[in-house]
């Protein structure tokens, strides 16, 4: 006879196991906000004060364990998904171009990279991330594999593959030297002379077979929740329905290109792309002062109408692992703040690149890929984590307050300054500036949304998230709003807000309690759920 108590936990794991394990799909996706993090460079396991030298290109020994040991820090800022970088076995040598670290190098697609932890790690970080009822994405590489030269002659090795290691099922070597020239960037290597990268035969119907079975199993042995599919633009098109239908989560591919006329057929292919044309175009609008506000909202009204669902199930950024951190574009606060502050006013998925929130600078690969220790993990003190944080509170108030948020697009409110920008997601008012922190009076700016907008009514006051102040109409019902210090604001009806929540109680009018608005809602609702687990349970074995 089995123990009840073993039949209890049997019982307990397997309701949990089937919740949690409950594919996630674009729809739910769109109401989150996403930290992305390089594992090696996020969290040790010791908490050590580890050097990390980003120019060496080698290992600083984060995991999978440091990360679930500091999900507090990441859930706090608001965030309730977590993209790590990639996990699977990579090339164990020191290649012309550094250590693999980052995980883009894959070796043996079957094992897992034993330097970020084990299977059991991996799978104690996803069930601690959903226990929060947060998400998992992984990052999964499919155009490429890695290798080094076998020969002096420079034949690859690809003995050192698996589970391919016959140059048969990878394409002729040839590196990709144009970028414009689409059949090219799919059959031809990524990579340089002393390091290619073998480009894998995603037309043989055996490996597209092979691959659809990996990602299904890794999604399911791991328990992830979404996938980042790498280089997606450098395999044909139609290889992605199949492969991301395997996957049975939501997926979001990296398209690297300035026009949203070329990143938009991918998102007939995938449930999203990450919004390249629109990370080109902010970084130029708020790098400096001369920046072009308008391309900016030309990119995203053109990405509104030719994205396949609008832009809300695509990805918005200002960083990542493989571009220049923002601050070291600009190091004006006030610029910073105002382009941060797009990722979450307009209709797409917010992602952070971990270290943007305590203010890092580095430029371009490696030296953007910083080790996050030795910052502690603080968050008093760091202006950037108040901000991020006020900007997920707001978003997510807002979502809240309004079912159509996350399927209506932003609308822009013309603006006679050209530096100054007003995004419109009721009940979200977002008016972005890149004066700067250096504007005078007469350089500074006002923003003006007419009572004609009809966006509020008439006697409506606005909180600035931000500041916690208030907003009123004039009296022909038009809200004028000056910008101090190249500031951003981002407003929300002081009724949206619970007088007892966690943003602006001071200000705010809202309705007392959980009644949405603030991040209390989330603890209630895993709260609630252990409750029906544990009723579930009760239930099952009165049954027993
Ligand atoms: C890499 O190779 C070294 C030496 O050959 C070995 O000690 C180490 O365990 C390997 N690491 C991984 C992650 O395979
Ligand atoms: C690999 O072989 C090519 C061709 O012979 C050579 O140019 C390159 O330097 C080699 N790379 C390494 C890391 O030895
Ligand atoms: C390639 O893999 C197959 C199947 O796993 C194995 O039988 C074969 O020996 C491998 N070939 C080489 C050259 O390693
Ligand atoms: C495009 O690239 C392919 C493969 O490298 C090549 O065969 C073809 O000639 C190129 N087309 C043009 C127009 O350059
Ligand atoms: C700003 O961008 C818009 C839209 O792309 C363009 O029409 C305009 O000429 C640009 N303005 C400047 C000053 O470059
Ligand atoms: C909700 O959003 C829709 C679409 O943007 C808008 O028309 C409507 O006025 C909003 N409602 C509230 C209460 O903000
Ligand atoms: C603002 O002024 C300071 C001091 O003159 C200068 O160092 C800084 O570069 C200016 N910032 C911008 C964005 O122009």
């Amino acid at each position: 006879m089995i123990p009840v108590k073993l039949l209890y936990t049997a019982v307990y794991l397997s309701v949990l196991t089937s919740h949690i394990a409950s594919a996630a799909s674009a729809d739910e996706w769109k109401s989150r906000a996403i930290y992305q993090l390089v594992t090696d460079r996020f969290a040790r396991s010791d908490n050590a004060a580890a050097p990390c030298d980003t120019s060496q290109r080698v290992y600083c020994g984060g995991t999978w364990k440091g990360i679930t040991n500091h999900l507090d820090y990441i859930q706090g800022m608001g965030f309730d998904a977590v993209w790590i970088s990639p996990i699977v076995k990579n090339i164990n040598k020191t290649t012309p171009d550094g250590d693999s670290y980052h995980g883009y190098w894959t070796q043996d697609l079957n094992s897992l990279n034993s330097n970020f932890g084990s299977q059991d790690d991996l799978k104690e970080l996803s069930d601690s991330l959903h226990s929060r009822k947060m998400f998992l994405m992984l990052d999964v590489v499919v155009n490429h594999f890695a290798a080094l030269n076998a020969t002096d002659q420079g034949d690859t090795d690809f003995a050192s593959l698996l589970p391919f290691n016959s140059s048969s099922q990878f394409h002729p070597k040839c590196l990709i030297s144009d970028f414009n020239n689409q059949t090219d960037v799919e059959q031809c290597w990524l990579g340089d002379v002393s390091f290619p990268l073998p480009d894998l035969n995603t037309e043989d119907p055996a490996i597209v077979q092979t691959m659809n079975d990996w990602i299904k199993n890794i999604v399911q042995t791991s328990g992830a929740d979404g996938i980042r599919i790498d280089t997606a633009k450098h395999i044909r098109k139609d290889f992605w329905p199949d492969f991301v239908k395997s996957a049975g989560v939501y997926s979001i591919g990296e398209v690297i290109t300035d026009q949203v006329s070329y990143a938009a057929p991918y998102t007939q292919v995938l449930d999203g792309v990450l919004d390249y044309p629109a990370y080109f175009a902010l970084t130029k609008a708020f790098g400096s002062s001369s920046g072009n506000l308008s391309a900016l909202v030309d990119v995203l009204t053109t990405a509104q109408s030719s994205y396949k669902n609008g832009v809300s199930p695509t990805g918005s950024f200002l960083e990542n692992h493989d571009q220049p951190r923002f601050q070291a574009i600009t190091s004006d606060q006030a610029l910073v703040r105002n382009a941060m502050a797009w990722t979450f006013a307009q209709d797409g998925i917010p992602i952070l690149y971990y270290g943007q929130e305590q203010g890092f600078q580095g430029a371009q690969d490696p030296t953007n890929r910083e080790a996050l220790w030795p910052t502690g993990y603080a968050t008093s003190g760091k202006p950037l984590v108040d901000h991020v944080t006020a900007l997920n509170a707001a978003r997510k108030a807002a979502i809240t307050k309004n079912n159509s948020f996350l399927s209506a697009p932003a609308k822009f409110i013309s603006q006679s300054n050209p530096s100054a920008l007003a995004i419109s997601k009721p009940p979200l008012l977002t008016l972005l500036t890149n004066v700067g922190s250096n504007s005078t009076s007469s350089t500074s700016v006002s923003w003006t949304v007419p009572s004609s907008s009809n966006l509020y009514q008439s006697n409506v006051v606005l909180v600035d998230i931000l500041t916690c102040n208030t907003v009123s109409a004039n009296s022909n019902g038009d809200f004028v709003v000056q910008a101090e210090g190249g500031s951003p604001r981002v407003l929300i009806p002081a009724t949206d807000l619970a007088k007892d929540g966690s943003l602006c109680p001071n200000t705010a009018t809202g309705s007392n309690s959980n009644s949405n608005g603030d991040r209390s809602g989330h603890q209630t609702a895993t709260w609630i759920s252990s409750i029906s687990y544990a009723a579930l349970i009760t239930a099952i074995s009165f049954i027993l």
